[in-house]
Formats: C-alpha cells, sequence, structure tokens
C-alpha cells in the first residue's frame, strides 16, 4: 500500500492515516521504454553479435574452463566461466577482464560455494571446441564467430546461450561533464557526449538518477524444443508465461503497488529470476543471479532456423522446434548464470534448492488459519476478535497488529492507550494456545528520542544518500531513515532487538510481519529508494534493489530463532523477496483487491510462487481493498483453505469483517471451510516437511505431476497439493457447475468428501453448492487426517487420526505422517520427530517407519480408516499388531461407492501394525 502526495506531511504524523491513500495509477511506475538500459540494449539487432571468442586462451583449472570474448569493434575483452555442478547444473559466469568499476555479485542468496564437476575437453578444432560433462551427461558446444553456446543432452541440443547473439555489456565510455548532468556534487570525471539511453543520467517523475554505476548486462537463451516456461515472480498474471509484445517485458523490480492491475507483467513485490520450460519429457531451468532491476522477453516460435545459422555444421543438425527465446536484460552486475538440467520437474526444483536453500519448516501453528485486519485496535478488539472465534466455534491459531499497534510507527514499541498491558494480552491468548503476529517494517522514525533511530544512527546503519547523508524517506510515521539491512552488522543488530529483554513487552508467543520492505517510500519514484542511495560498501540501491526484502526476512527470523537460544522454529511473513527467502518463511502476495479477479488470479500467483521454491505462500483472503459480498468471502474461505498460508486481512477503511459478520448461514460455511483446514493439518505438515526436506513443492501446478500430459500444461484454475489431492476452487460468482479437468490417463479420482470415484483423462462438469469447493483425492495415496477439530492447532497435539485410502488401478496406495512437537528445533538436532510410511497392497494396510532415526514419542490413536476402491465387500478384517497379537475389527461397507470404512481402531497412530482385509 502506498500513501503518496498527500500521505502524512513530513515530520509528523496523520491523524488519518488513510489520507491521500488511492489506488495506483500505473503512470507511476515505468514502462520498459522508460527505461534506460531497455533502450540501449534494444538498439542491438539479433543475430549480429560482435563478440567473438578467442578460443585461444581457454584453460581448464580444477574443472572449471575459462576463455576470454572480445567486442570486435569496441576491443573490450570479457571473461566467461564455463562451471559444472554437482546435480546437473552449469553455471555460466560472464565478466570484465579489466573493469573499468567493479560490478556488483550478489552475496549470501546461494547456501554455499557449489561444489563443481569435471568439465573435460572432448573436442577442439579452429573455431569450436566441445566441453563434456560427464555428470551431467551433457556437452557444452562453444562456437568462436560469432561467440555462442549450445548445451545438448544426449546428442540433442536442449539450451542455446547467445544463440541470437544478444548477449550485451555495458562499457561505460567518459560521461558528460557536470553541468550536463544537471547535478553538481557528484563526482563525475570530464568529458562530453549525448546520453539519450540513460547510460549517465536518467529522469522520471522529477528525479535524476546519475546512473555512476549503470553498467546494465544482458543474454539470451534458447529452450529447444520448449513451448511452456513458467515462472519469475512477481507478477499479478497467468501461472504460463506469455510472449512478451513490442516494447512488453515481464519486470524483476520489488514495488510497493497497491491494488495491483491483474494481468499485467509490472514489477510488484517480490522477485524471484528463475525461469522453468517444460516439455512432456524435460523440464529444466535458467537461474539467472542478479539482484538489480530486470526484464525478461520471452518469444516461443515454432521454428528457429536463423538461431543456428551461424553454429559449427554438426551443432546446425541438432536444431529442435519448437523453441522459445528468452532475453534476460538488467540494469547492472555480472552474468552469473544457472543452467538446472533437470530432467524432471522435480529434479529442477531440487537443484534450484540445493542453490538456494529449501522452505524453512514452519512451526505448526502457523499452517492454521491466522486473523488479520489493519488493524485491530486495542487490547479490548483483540479480546473480543478472539472469543468471537470461541463462541462461534471456528478455530484460529493468531491474531495478528498491523502498525497502528505501535507508539506512532515506531515498530518495537506499543501505543500505551490502546494496548497498556500487552504481556497480559499475549498471556491470555498463551492460554487459548493461540499466538500473535505483529508488524516490524524497514523505515524508522527520524526522532531523536527513539532509541532504535538513536542507536541505528550512531552506530551507521541506515542506508545513505548519494552525498553521504542519512537517505530519509518518507512512510508511515512521516520521515525516515531505512535501515541497510545488506550491512551484516546492521542485519545482527536488527536481530537482537527482537530478543525479550530489549524488545519491550515482547514473549515468545509473539512472531513477526516484514511489511513495506521492498522498500516502500512515498513521494520518491515508482515508490521505492531511488537507484542512487548507497549501501554497506558504497553499492548503489540499483545493485541491491530486489535483495532488501531478503535481507530484512533474513535478519527478522534469526532474531527469532537468537531469542528462543536457538531452540524454536521462528514465523517471519514477508512481502517482499528474493531467490532464498523461502529459507526464512512465508511470503503473501501484498493488496489484492476484494473482486472476483484477484480470487481467480491467486491461483497462478501462488503456483508460480510455489515452482520457484517458495512453499509457504498465500493471499489475503477476502481481499484487502474494498469490501467482499458474502459469496466471494465464502469462496475465499473455501479456496484459502486450501492454500498453503491460510490469513484473512482487510484494510482500514473496509467493513468488519470476522467471519459471524456475514450472518449464520455464511457463519456456517466460512466455520465449516476454517475446519476442513485443521482437520487435513496432518497432511499439511507432512507436505512441509517434505518440501523442506526434498524440495517439492506443496501447491504443484497439475504439470508437475503429469509432467507428459500436456492437457495438464494450461491448467491454473486447480493445482494439486501434494501429489493425493486435486483441488479445483470456485473462481466466479453465482455458478453451478464448474469444468473439472481430471488429468492422468489410467488414474483413478475420488471425491474427497463423498467418496465417488472419476476416472483421469478427461474434463467433467461438476455441479457445485455454496457448501464446498470441489477437491478429489487421486488413487494410490494415502492421507492423514485428523477426526476432530480444536480451538485452534494447540489443541489438537494427541487428537485422533484418521487415514483415508484411495486405491488406484491396481488396488494399492502409499501415503505418509509426519509428527514432531510443532515448534522447535529438536526434529534437525535431536531426532525428534515421528515419520511413517502407510501402504495399501493386496488388501493388506501396513504401517511402518519411514526414518528409523525419527525418536519422538507419539501416544496418538489412528481411530478410522477409510478406503476408496474396495471392489467387494470383506468377509472379515483383522489387525496384526508386533507383539504378535491379532484382533477383529468391525466394519460397513457401501458397496455402490466401493467405501469401506473402519471405526474404533485404536491403533497407535506411530506404531507398527498391519490390516488385513479378507
Ligand atoms: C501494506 C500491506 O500490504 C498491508 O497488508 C498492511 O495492512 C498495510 N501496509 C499497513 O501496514
Amino acid at each position: 500500500m502506498s500513501s503518496q502526495e498527500s500521505a502524512a506531511p513530513q515530520g509528523s504524523e496523520s491523524n488519518d492515516p488513510l489520507a491521500g491513500v488511492f489506488l495506483e495509477d500505473k503512470n507511476k511506475f515505468k514502462t520498459c521504454s522508460q527505461i534506460g538500459f531497455y533502450r540501449r540494449q534494444k538498439l542491438f539487432r539479433p543475430d549480429q553479435s560482435p563478440y567473438l571468442a578467442q578460443l585461444s586462451t581457454l584453460k581448464v583449472e580444477k574443472g572449471i574452463v575459462t576463455f576470454n570474448i572480445i567486442h570486435q569493434e569496441t576491443k573490450v575483452t570479457l571473461q566467461v566461466q564455463v562451471i559444472a555442478i554437482e546435480g546437473k547444473i552449469l553455471r555460466l559466469k560472464i565478466n570484465d577482464v579489466l573493469p573499468l568499476k567493479h560490478r556488483f555479485e550478489v552475496p549470501d542468496v546461494l547456501v554455499k560455494e557449489p561444489t563443481t564437476e569435471w568439465l573435460n575437453i572432448s573436442q577442439q578444432e579452429t573455431g569450436s571446441v566441445v566441453l563434456e560433462c560427464p555428470s551431467a551427461s551433457s556437452k557444452v558446444h562453444i562456437t568462436a564467430q560469432p561467440f555462442s553456446i549450445l548445451i545438448t543432452q544426449e546428442g540433442k541440443a536442449l539450451i542455446g546461450v547467445n544463440s541470437q547473439g544478444l548477449l550485451y555489456f555495458d562499457h561505460l565510455p567518459s560521461p558528460p561533464p557536470r553541468s550536463e548532468l544537471g547535478e553538481k556534487d557528484t563526482e563525475v570525471p570530464h568529458h562530453s557526449s549525448e546520453d539519450v539511453f540513460g547510460l549517465w543520467k536518467e529522469e522520471f517523475e522529477n528525479d535524476l538518477d546519475i546512473n555512476l554505476n549503470g553498467l546494465s548486462v544482458g543474454l539470451d537463451f534458447t529452450l529447444h524444443g520448449f513451448e511452456y516456461v513458467y515462472g519469475l515472480p512477481e507478477h499479478a498474471d497467468t501461472h504460463q508465461l506469455k510472449t512478451t509484445g513490442e516494447n512488453e517485458a515481464y519486470r524483476l523490480y520489488n514495488l510497493d503497488v497497491f491494488g495491483y492491475p491483474i494481468y499485467d507483467k509490472m514489477g510488484i513485490y517480490g522477485s524471484v529470476p528463475l525461469l522453468l520450460a517444460h516439455k512432456p519429457l524435460h523440464t529444466c531451468g535458467i537461474f539467472w543471479l542478479n539482484a538489480s532491476d530486470t526484464l525478461v522477453e520471452i518469444h516461443s516460435k515454432a521454428d528457429l532456423q536463423s538461431h543456428l545459422r551461424t553454429a559449427a555444421p554438426d551443432i546446425r543438425k541438432l536444431r529442435a522446434v519448437p523453441n522459445v527465446d528468452v532475453r534476460w536484460m538488467s540494469e547492472s552486475g555480472i552474468v552469473d548464470v544457472f543452467l538446472l538440467l533437470g530432467p524432471t520437474p522435480l529434479d529442477v526444483f531440487k537443484q534450484y534448492v540445493q542453490l538456494t536453500g529449501s522452505q524453512t519448516f514452519p512451526p505448526r501453528f502457523s499452517l492454521g488459519y491466522h486473523q488479520c485486519r489493519w488493524n485491530y485496535e486495542d487490547e479490548a478488539d483483540v479480546e473480543a476478535v478472539d472469543s468471537g472465534f470461541d463462541e462461534h466455534n471456528i478455530p484460529y491459531d493468531v491474531i495478528w497488529l498491523d502498525i497502528e499497534h505501535t507508539d506512532g510507527k515506531r515498530y518495537f514499541t506499543w501505543d500505551q492507550e490502546r494496548f497498556p498491558n500487552p504481556v497480559k494480552m499475549q498471556e491470555k491468548l498463551r492460554e487459548k494456545r493461540r499466538k500473535l503476529v505483529v508488524i516490524s517494517d524497514p523505515h524508522i522514525k527520524v526522532d531523536p528520542n527513539y532509541i532504535l533511530y538513536t542507536e541505528a544512527k550512531e552506530k551507521e546503519y541506515f542506508v545513505k544518500d548519494r552525498n553521504g547523508r542519512d537517505y530519509e524517506g518518507s512512510c508511515w510515521p512521516g520521515v525516515s531513515n531505512y535501515l541497510d539491512f545488506t550491512n551484516p552488522d546492521a542485519r545482527e543488530w536488527y536481530s537482537s532487538q527482537f530478543s525479550l529483554d530489549k524488545y519491550k513487552n515482547s514473549t515468545d508467543i509473539l512472531f513477526v510481519w516484514n511489511d513495506m520492505n521492498e522498500p516502500a517510500v512515498f513521494k520518491s519514484p515508482e515508490g521505492t529508494m531511488p537507484k542512487h542511495a548507497v549501501h554497506h560498501q558504497g553499492w548503489k540501491h540499483r545493485d541491491v534493489h530486489n535483495l532488501y526484502g531478503f535481507y530484512q526476512q533474513m535478519s527478522t527470523s534469526e532474531g527469532l530463532i537468537r531469542r528462543s537460544g536457538g531452540k524454536e522454529r521462528p514465523f517471519v511473513l514477508t512481502r517482499s523477496f528474493f531467490a532464498g527467502s523461502q529459507r526464512y518463511g512465508a511470503v503473501w502476495t501484498g493488496d489484492n483487491k476484494a473482486e472476483w479477479g484477484y480470487l481467480k488470479i491467486s491461483v497462478p500467483m501462488l503456483l508460480t510462487l510455489s515452482v520457484t521454491g517458495i512453499s509457504f505462500c498465500g493471499a489475503d483472503v477476502g481481499g484487502f481493498v474494498g469490501d467482499p459480498d458474502p459469496e466471494l468471502i465464502v469462496r475465499w474461505y473455501q479456496a484459502g483453505s486450501f492454500q498453503p498460508f491460510f490469513r484473512g486481512h482487510a484494510m482500514q477503511d473496509t467493513k468488519r469483517r470476522e467471519p459471524w459478520l456475514f450472518g449464520d448461514d455464511n457463519c456456517r460455511l466460512i466455520r465449516r471451510a476454517i475446519e476442513e483446514r485443521y482437520t487435513l493439518l496432518p497432511y499439511w505438515y507432512m507436505l512441509f516437511y517434505r518440501t523442506h526436506l526434498f524440495a517439492e513443492p506443496v501447491m504443484r501446478p497439475l504439470w508437475v505431476e503429469f509432467p507428459k500430459c500436456p492437457d495438464a500444461f494450461e491448467v491454473e484454475n486447480q493445482y494439486m497439493l501434494g501429489n493425493a489431492l486435486l483441488v479445483a476452487p470456485v473462481l466466479d460468482p453465482g455458478v453451478t457447475s464448474i469444468d473439472v479437468f481430471f488429468p492422468g490417463p489410467g488414474e483413478y479420482w475420488y471425491n474427497y468428501r463423498k467418496y465417488k470415484r472419476v476416472k483421469g483423462s478427461q474434463r467433467q462438469k461438476v455441479d457445485v453448492t455454496l457448501e464446498e469447493i470441489p477437491v478429489y483425492q487421486r488413487g494410490g495415496s494415502i492421507i492423514s487426517l485428523h477426526s476432530v477439530t480444536g480451538k485452534s492447532t494447540g489443541w489438537m497435539d494427541g487428537s485422533p487420526y484418521r487415514l483415508q485410502v484411495a486405491l488406484d488401478n491396481k488396488g494399492s496406495a502409499v501415503g505418509e505422517l509426519y509428527i514432531d512437537d510443532g515448534h522447535s528445533l529438536k526434529y534437525l538436532h535431536e531426532h525428534m520427530f515421528s515419520y511413517r510410511r502407510f501402504t495399501f497392497a493386496r488388501n493388506v494396510l501396513y504401517s511402518r517407519s519411514a526414518d528409523n532415526l525419527g525418536r519422538y514419542p507419539v501416544d496418538s490413536i489412528l481411530e478410522k480408516v477409510h478406503v476408496m476402491g474396495i471392489k467387494r465387500s470383506p468377509t472379515e478384517v483383522t489387525v496384526h499388531s508386533t507383539g504378535g497379537e491379532r484382533r477383529k475389527v468391525n466394519f460397513s461397507y457401501n458397496k455402490g461407492l466401493c467405501f469401506l470404512c473402519l471405526e474404533n481402531l485404536s491403533l497407535g497412530v506411530c506404531s507398527d501394525w498391519e490390516i488385513h482385509i479378507a
């Protein structure tokens, strides 16, 4: 949310925080043609690459291949490095050999320096070299004139690099004199030249950006034989990336866009420069490690003969159609790109996670329902809302406090009138086994009486302006300075602010929400920090912009871990993010609107986040801006209940919208949706454990689960939760039926609640009422559920379990259950977990350990087992326990549905046993 022209006057607080708030006007944000480096790079025409590889300079050292390329007109030389990384990844780095200015290389995003593997020269001729990477079964064909690279696997072309010849490196000519730049106090050497392409200066919205470090880079890639590409969050757009038009590109530039337009490629809150390409037998990825303003053009073409026209003859015949061309352009930095060679979708997820880390395993409470509003006004309000949930028997886990809970938007403080006794308030929540989340934004009010401000100022932890003074911008508190989270000392200091002794009146049930961390700056061009602001070690904001939110969440999450003496899992929600943010918590999609279009777009937006490593993601349920009508809010709860991060949130001027305010019938429907979430918690928790451990996204587009099924590649109004549940939310008003696509030839799908079976590989019109959204369980899966819900996840510890077994066409199924204490890091350090696998084969259901290292004692009971797809009524069902004990079990069977129900089982859910169905 931005409060622009008429936001609080500088230096004072506005009594009406909504003063001047309006829906964003797109003109406030740059179009491609208003971006200097885009204009410069677009002057370059395809197929006229000036670069020549000097293959005589090629050397192999410790398996890393290095050679020079030269710009044939300017004679500027660049160094290319080709590095093979374990797990079928190729890294390509291109940088100046003799830099006029040092270029920024993104730190802290890679979890470690990747382990390199051997690359050999397998063929060397005049004008070309072939490198072999045995571990990735791939070859790297380098052509000298013009310089290009082709990656092949098993003799087939996979990824072309610079095949269109669009490699671009700004080489800094001498700048014009200062007077021509219109700025007095910048240190610019003297020389005169025209600057129509924004190399030295760029004006937007009355801001003059003196572009001293604007050394843009660009490169093109051809994805051979691919038609479908995905990824590149965050855009309010389709999941499948589309061909970009004239002067159009997907922009990766973190911006606060209040009520963002939908089906638009403009940059919004976060950026992950990862693109995935998929075809039936192959998935691969391009991870462009650059944190500056980045534009990505995409062109799908059926025939690209021209792409290899200039390549060596034996490469030309490797051409495959159709192809997708991807052109990346970044404002600064180097070319540092990782080609993730797959071949399966899961391999690509693993390759990406190997580089940038996996989704942090969240505390269990955070998978429950969150109730937020800007703002819950005071302690009485918090208490009333909290009791409202109990009075209406609706489970919920967390109540949230927005900016008004603070003393004048000074984070880490409390408004003493509204919140005179925050500890008591938290203790009451604790008794209910619930939590509190409070907001902590990165702007710090300029106020000599505010200790956070004075300390940060004294320690020089604020971002500077180009004149060396603390950069001043305006945000909620009025005039503010911005913490420089790129400085490790500032991060460390910020982390320490969360300790219980420093953060007055906080307790260990308080968790954190980082907002406005793009960073948002009111009355500033594009609502963010000017690119010429200066960070730690002198780097310009343009170099690090997309990392700002990533670093704040990193520091907050480390602060919460530290607060607990390294024992507890943190929960931190962030609005702005970058590659690797998954390591620090959850992400939400910012200021959406209470309109059907925004409910609909939440699905592709979350799918895109999910396939780029960020599994813990959600959208504001109900829509942040405006007032949802009852049907919309019910449908949104039903959809949100099956999305990873499940939070209702609303803007300040909206009508109150606690579930019971929509009348008894709608309240019942909302309760039902939330209860379904709580019933399914064991499955959610297991999915999060698996994403943490194995990099499998929690929410999955159909193409991930059905990679060979082209009909699934464009589906984005339904999705899989894990590999077992197919969710088809109702995304339009007034509908009585929706079209559901059941993927997979030979697959069985069972109505999740009513058990009726549908065969895969077909579309069906499915009747819907306002009661629920269609959900199906895949044949071959077993999911664990709770058979009763509680006031919050905390009340469901030890509550009984039910297994829902859905048989495939061979009469088999498999599924897992993961249990631990739900909050600590003991699962990691002390093996305090129990990880179980259930297998159904030849009419026997087995319970066995999935990881024998686990030693968490569980005394919860498995009460019921439901089996779908049992063809005939059993004559007898018996339970066999480890001690040799054998007992008969009562059962009921529904012939029409082929449904078997076993009740009162009283089995240890984490013990070894077998259920035999005779
Ligand atoms: C903008 C956020 O997107 C929104 O969720 C929040 O309520 C407001 N800032 C106020 O903090």
